[in-house]
């Protein structure tokens, strides 16, 4: 394949693991296809590498219809540049519906800002890490379907393919109200209890994105900076920690990525398109059929 970029950033948020997957699967395709990548992981308060790449690929999580404030303040702390080209892509739950159509317009206003042509966007399902998980096989199969939709959205950046989207402007109120949750994770994450069985490993300490959590008396103590990201709750070895308030954010399974990887389908053969999903999960699969389809993705 004749490239459009040889030298790509990939900068990524992530809570619970899924949309570092996706970036990490970009990387190893990307440089599969004769790329140089370097890979940064955004977390609050980091440094910013200098800018010499031809391209810019941004992944993060949705978070109520937007990018993580952390993504917002990762932007705005770059330097300004002449207009390097730059993709983004959104990792969510519930697909390309209304209103996660919006999610990505506040990133690409603040990376045009900066200086940034960005060209492309796309969005990428993984299995939903809050209030409910996607119903029977569906985040087995969107595991599954990862590599094909990186393979697909690689070979279009490569290719030099643009892909822009337009948000309908109830989607864009509805994503800017979502701004609002930023507060109420900070309200949230102060809230979090720590139950007695905690072992005091610290683990928390040392993986939460915004360096929220502090080990004080022997105690995992949670500061007003919660990204609202899930992963000291689902991570937590000894499962010691839960919401104070809003539990029904929390799946009460539990989420880890690896074991949905392994949750094989009782009855594989079932296509997907004939697969049941109730109104809230139709953006997942719509997500799948056009992957399975080959169709270039769900825009
Ligand atoms: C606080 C919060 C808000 C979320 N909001 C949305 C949303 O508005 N739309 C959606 O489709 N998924 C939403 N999700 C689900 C995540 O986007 C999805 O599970 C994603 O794969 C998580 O990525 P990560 O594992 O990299 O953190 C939300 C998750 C959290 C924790």
């Amino acid at each position: 394949m004749m490239n459009t970029y040889s030298n790509i950033k990939i900068a990524y948020y992530s809570g619970t693991g899924g949309t570092e997957l996706a970036a990490k699967s970009f990387q190893s395709r990307l440089e599969t296809e004769g790329c140089i990548c370097t890979i940064e992981k955004i977390t609050d308060g980091m440094d910013h590498d200098q800018c010499d790449h031809g391209l810019l690929l941004l992944l993060f999580p949705v978070h109520a219809f937007n990018a993580p404030d952390a993504v917002y303040k990762w932007i705005d702390g770059l330097d300004t540049v002449k207009r390097i080209s730059a993709a983004v892509v959104s990792v969510s739950g519930a697909g390309e519906v209304c209103p996660n159509t919006a999610c990505r317009v506040s990133s690409i206003k603040r990376l045009t800002k900066k200086g940034y042509h960005v060209l492309y966007e796309r969005m990428i399902v993984m299995p939903s890490n809050w209030v409910a998980p996607a119903p029977g096989p569906l985040p087995y199969l969107l595991m599954q379907a990862l590599p094909k939709a990186v393979a697909q959205i690689t070979s279009d950046l490569l290719l030099g393919i643009c892909k822009k989207s337009k948000p309908f402007w109830f989607d864009r109120i509805f994503s800017m109200m979502g701004k609002l949750e930023t507060f109420g994770g900070h309200y949230w994450g102060k809230r979090i209890k720590v139950l007695e069985h905690c072992t005091k490993c610290g683990w928390c300490v040392g993986h939460c994105p915004s360096g929220n959590i502090t080990m004080l008396n022997g105690k995992p103590t949670f500061a007003d900076q919660c990204h609202f990201c899930l992963k000291c709750i689902y991570g937590c070895p000894s499962k010691a920690l839960e919401p104070g308030t809003c539990k029904f954010v929390v799946i009460q399974e539990g989420y880890c990525l690896q074991d949905i990887s392994k949750k094989h389908p009782q009855d594989p053969q079932i296509p997907v398109k004939d697969l049941k999903a109730g109104l809230f999960w139709l953006g997942v699969k719509k997500y799948l059929v056009s992957l399975s389809s080959n169709q270039g993705g769900n825009k």
